[in-house]
């Protein structure tokens, strides 16, 4: 069975954004620039945030994080996201999920301009995605597709079962698995044969935060397991995947941590990185 390396695989790819940030450097004489929103002081937000200004940094990005308490008016923030609109050394703008319930999520992402939308949640860019056309793509199931092209370089006719149909991860993980011509099934809370659905699967990306959900006699032999899941249990951080009984049948499988969640901040700097080069245009 190969272990996903996912510290290793990020490691990696930051050494070669690290590299096209200095290229760019050279050429336009100014560096990507990101800036995250954090709202509140959620312990998990907090460390997400910490752990994506030290990547921006390591890679060379110039990087700013914006905080403000949980009691911000929305109309704060929605202010502060025109003004990074209109800031021509800003390529990239990250507002961190979750938000206060008084602050509307969606009207957030859609004040992001889409050129500058890190996180692939703005509805232009939802659009251009599913049409195919060039996008960002959000960060975590952008890195659960490089990991799987690392492990199967060609998917083409593979079938793929995701189960978990979120905007964030299942809805496009399904479109790039679909880009690459798998037959893709969506799965959720009301299949009916979850088990039956996952021993199809050439592919399985397991994104529900369900601890353990998918076992080990749902995998057929030889297939590329992807964990998305993070869930605290009283067994400490597990994943959606029951990760013993799954390495004995999986040909490949991601760890947690240290699978899926080192490749999201890294595809973060890249997806800073690819606004600017498209902003140069
Ligand atoms: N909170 C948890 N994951 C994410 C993410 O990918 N983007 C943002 N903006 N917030 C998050």
């Amino acid at each position: 069975m190969i272990l996903i390396d996912g510290k290793k695989l990020a490691a990696e790819l930051r050494e070669e954004l690290k590299q096209e940030v200095s290229e760019l450097k050279t050429k336009y004489n100014k560096v990507p620039g990101l800036t995250v929103i954090l709202i509140g002081d959620m312990a998990p937000s907090q460390i997400y945030v910490r752990n994506k200004e030290k990547s921006a940094n390591e890679v060379g990005l110039k990087s700013e994080v914006i905080k403000y308490p949980d009691t911000v008016e929305e109309k704060t923030i929605l202010d502060k996201i025109e003004e990074l609109n209109n800031n021509d050394s800003i390529s990239g703008i990250l507002v961190q999920l979750p938000l206060p319930k008084h602050i509307d999520k969606q009207k957030v992402i859609e004040t992001i301009t889409p050129s500058k939308d890190v996180d692939g949640f703005h509805p232009m860019n939802v659009g251009n995605l599913s049409s195919g056309y060039e996008s960002s793509v959000p960060c975590t199931p952008l890195g659960c597709y490089l990991m799987i092209k690392k492990i199967e370089p060609n998917l083409s006719g593979k079938k793929a079962v995701v189960v978990g149909r979120s905007n964030l991860n299942g809805k496009p993980m399904t479109q790039l698995l679909l880009k690459e011509n798998c037959t893709v099934t969506i799965t959720h809370s009301r299949t009916k044969d979850l088990k039956a659905e996952c021993l199809e699967a050439d592919i399985i990306v397991a994104a529900v935060g369900i601890p353990e959900l998918v076992k080990g006699d749902w995998v057929k032999k030889d297939a590329i397991v992807i964990d998305v899941g993070i869930n605290k249990t009283e067994n400490g951080l597990v994943g959606d995947v029951a990760f013993d009984e799954v390495s004995k049948v999986a040909k490949a499988l991601t760890p947690v941590p240290g699978g899926v969640g080192p490749m999201t901040i890294a595809c973060l700097l890249k997806n800073t990185i690819d606004c600017f080069k498209r902003s140069q245009k």
